[in-house]
């Protein structure tokens, strides 16, 4: 009986210790880079730290970017104890002194795992090895992780993710943890307590729309195709939990700038994480300065966490509206026309009933108010970004 009870007092008390994630990280959403979109398997640490110094120098640092995540591929077996062992040659310093350079630049670290047996580039992953890898990362100085779903027949997400979070939280070192199952098993309807963010999409494709074609279905695919998997799923995000309709493609030479600035903008509609994913070493002038439009950046990461959503629906044309922090609005007017498009707005229509300063995120400049209407001109594949600030 009373060996029954302490087994009992045991697995409770280690539920009530362990099962939870570290919930004061993430309170507006993540914003960093990530080697995928560029780079796929090619990272080594002397890209990490370029990076690093080029997130620092380019002033994407003191516009908010904070984490710099290695994805796949750093990872190549795991030791005779079963840990972790990182690529020796592309990573001869080993992760521990990456993660400090990153530290001491007043960064912070994030690496890739996955919850199958190998990931999706067929490296190591982290089943069966969980609590292990959590306490590598521990010593490593990880802030983040980013946690993928290949090779995972006949695991249940849920338990899986839980698994991990109950891992990284056993070490008490708070990581962020990012769910990469794609949105197959709606993570947004039981990631809340699990993770910070979680995909909702399949892999977004260096394009402006076109789709990837799964068993007959769109699994994910361009910008907009991404874009319009995220209607409906605002009311799953808000400080702490955020829908990630996954990376940002801005820079990656295909998008044109009206795209670059119609991805980034909507995304910060959307609150959706801010993960860069382009040569920061190397990005022109005009990539630079839209991936640090503070004003801009300031609507994604507005403290009251509200995620976005379309309002207005003309086909070609729509509206995205999303609720600010002291009763202000951000609205984007969004062209997805393969030409210029001149637009009419009647405040009125939009159930704005009070008189509101408007200021365009992307002139930097206020441009009337809304007790009259608002006739713009939007380039192809373009937006308006602004922000109506409401008197006091
Ligand atoms: C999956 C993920 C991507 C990336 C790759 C790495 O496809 O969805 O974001 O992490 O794996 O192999």
């Amino acid at each position: 009986m009373i060996r029954r009870l302490l087994i009992f007092l045991f697995f409770f008390s280690y539920h009530f210790l362990y099962a939870q994630k570290f919930t004061e990280l993430a309170l507006t959403p993540p914003m960093g880079w990530n080697s995928w979109n560029c780079f796929e398997c090619d990272v080594h640490e002397q890209l990490i730290r370029e990076i690093a110094d080029a997130m620092i120098a380019s002033g994407m640092k003191d516009a908010g970017y904070e984490y710099i995540v290695i994805d796949d591929c750093w990872q190549v077996d795991r030791d005779k104890d079963g840990f972790i062992v990182a690529d020796p040659q592309r990573f001869p310093s080993g992760i521990k002194a990456l993660a400090d350079y990153v530290h001491d630049k007043g960064l912070k670290f994030g690496l890739y795992s996955c919850a199958g047996q190998m990931t999706c580039a067929k490296r190591p992953g982290s089943r069966g090895h969980e609590f292990q890898d959590a306490i590598m990362y521990a010593r490593w100085g990880v802030d983040y992780l980013k946690y993928d779903w290949c090779n995972t027949e006949g695991q249940t997400a849920q338990e899986s993710y839980s698994l991990m979070r109950d891992a990284l939280y056993a070490t008490g070192r708070p990581v962020v943890f990012s769910l990469c199952e794609w949105g197959l098993n709606k993570p947004w309807e039981w990631a809340a307590g699990v993770g910070h963010l979680w995909r909702t999409t399949g892999d977004i494709r260096n394009n402006w729309d076109i789709p990837d074609a799964k068993e007959g279905k769109v699994w994910a695919g361009g910008v907009i195709i991404n874009l319009d998997m995220q209607q409906g799923l605002e009311k799953y995000a808000g400080p702490g939990h955020w829908n990630d309709p996954d990376m940002l493609q801005v820079g990656n030479g295909v998008l044109t700038e009206s795209e670059n600035r119609a991805h980034f903008s909507l995304w910060c509609m959307l609150a959706a994480p801010l993960m860069a994913g382009n040569d920061l070493r190397t990005m022109t002038p005009a990539v630079r300065d839209l991936l640090t439009n503070r004003e801009v950046i300031a609507v994604n990461q507005d403290s009251l966490g509200k995620q976005g959503y379309k309002i207005r629906d003309d086909g070609e044309f729509e509206i995205f509206y999303k609720l600010l922090s002291g009763r202000n609005l951000a609205i984007c007017l969004f062209n997805r026309h393969d030409t210029e498009f001149k637009v009419t707005i009647d405040w009125k229509t939009l159930q704005i009933k009070e008189t509101c300063r408007i200021r365009d995120l992307w002139k930097h400049e206020y441009c009337g108010d809304t007790g009259r209407n608002f006739t713009v001109t939007i380039p192809a594949h373009d937006v308006i970004m602004l922000k109506l600030e409401k008197a006091e």
